[in-house]
């Protein structure tokens, strides 16, 4: 194999440490790189089963295989249905029952080749078989390799909502092939780049500002490999740099739901199928923004978010075609009824993430119903 470049960027938290390695050829050496001489990953010899999706698995099963079967592992497999609708304990069953029927030991581990939906699962179905096992992630969609795949949350929905059933279980390695992108819907790209505008506005006024340089980011094939590459390898940082401050949420790491509290409304009550996660985020990012603006905040810090931070975020998110608007077929009651449903509700409050200026955020549980219904309103008419 010829040499490669990656990038790697370790998380750093107590006991469970990391690598997150970025590296355009990489999937073929996932095999080595969790063997890894003198120092393994996971002992070779081990069984691990490889979760993963139809169309992901005919596209990239046979080289992340190779990889792990000439590195000395026992393989297996377990093919989920693709899509947000499967997250469910049924489909948690079906990779025990592939696990239970190859003796996945202690010692044993699982791989998630696949979005973050696979991700999610297979890491909820290592944190529990044998009360905990290892988990290794090999994102294949741009908002599983930014997000997704980092920071230990796994699970699945329960029928009332989204991500309510889950454990945190770091993996042992999270391996990112940026060359898989190639064959990526440019849809589900999109709704990647969302995430990244949103490392932009919360945490990394820098990326921001080299996104708003971008000329497209819209589409796969347009963006620049320097620009990829500084995409991944900040919205990587920021969330290893977040998570290594507060692993379980108790604090900071709330920022990282940054346009998700209305985003969760609008996939939940859209049935996660008409608007993808990505797109709900974008249009959970500009309520926020609108939110930040109304509220009329004193300065938090050095900067501030004002009707131009916000017409600056709005403009991002344009560039990457994708939504600003509420969809005109779900009501604002309706969304306000889901707000109070989502988990970080608080003592009965819904906590905001808002912007403090670009490139730093806060949690809040001082916005007003009537505040919010405003901005919702006003959401849907521009
Ligand atoms: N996706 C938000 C988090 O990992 O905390």
């Amino acid at each position: 194999m010829t040499a490669l470049t990656k990038t790697t960027i370790r998380v750093n938290i107590p006991q469970d440490a990391y690598d997150i390695r970025i590296a355009p050829g990489g999937l073929d050496y996932l095999g080595p790189w969790l063997a890894a001489e003198g120092n393994p990953l996971i002992k070779p010899g081990q069984k691990v089963l490889v979760v993963s999706n139809p169309v992901v698995f005919e596209l990239y099963g046979e080289r992340a295989i190779t990889s792990l079967t000439q590195a000395g592992y026992q393989v297996c497999h377990c093919i989920l249905p693709a899509g947000e609708s499967y997250k469910t304990l049924a489909s948690i069953e079906k990779i025990h029952d592939v696990a239970y029927e190859n003796r996945l030991e202690r010692s044993s581990a699982m791989v998630a080749l696949g979005g973050g939906v696979i991700g999610d699962m297979t890491g909820f179905a290592a944190a529990t078989w044998l009360r905990g096992i290892a988990v290794v992630q090999v994102p294949t969609s741009l908002l599983a390799m930014v997000d997704a795949s980092m920071g230990g949350k796994t699970g699945v929905n329960h029928p009332r909502g989204k991500n309510l059933i889950g454990a945190f279980h770091q993996p042992k390695l999270v391996l990112i092939d940026p060359k898989v992108l190639e064959t990526l819907p440019v849809r589900e790209f999109r709704a990647g780049v969302a995430e990244v505008i949103k490392y932009g506005v919360i945490w990394d006024l820098p990326l921001f500002e080299r996104l708003e340089a971008a000329e497209r980011l819209d589409d796969f094939t347009q963006v620049s490999h320097e620009l990829l590459q500084t995409m991944l390898n900040h919205s990587c940082q920021a969330k290893a740099d977040v998570v290594s401050q507060d692993v379980r949420e108790a604090g900071i790491r709330a920022i990282l739901n940054y346009g998700h509290t209305v985003g969760h409304a609008i996939e939940s009550l859209t049935g996660y199928s008409e608007i993808n996660h990505g797109e709900a985020v974008a249009i959970g990012m500009v309520v926020a923004g609108e939110i930040a603006v109304a509220l009329n905040l004193e300065p938090v810090t050095d900067g501030t978010w004002d009707e131009s931070a916000a017409q600056r975020q709005k403009a991002l998110i344009e560039k990457a075609q994708l939504p600003t608007r509420l969809p005109t077929d779900i009501s604002i009651d309706d969304i306000l009824r889901a707000l109070k449903s989502d988990k970080k509700v608080q003592s009965g409050r819904v906590r905001f993430v808002l912007p403090g200026s670009i490139g730093t955020a806060f949690v809040t549980d001082q916005v007003s119903n009537e505040s919010v219904r405003r901005v919702l309103n006003a959401c849907r008419a521009f």
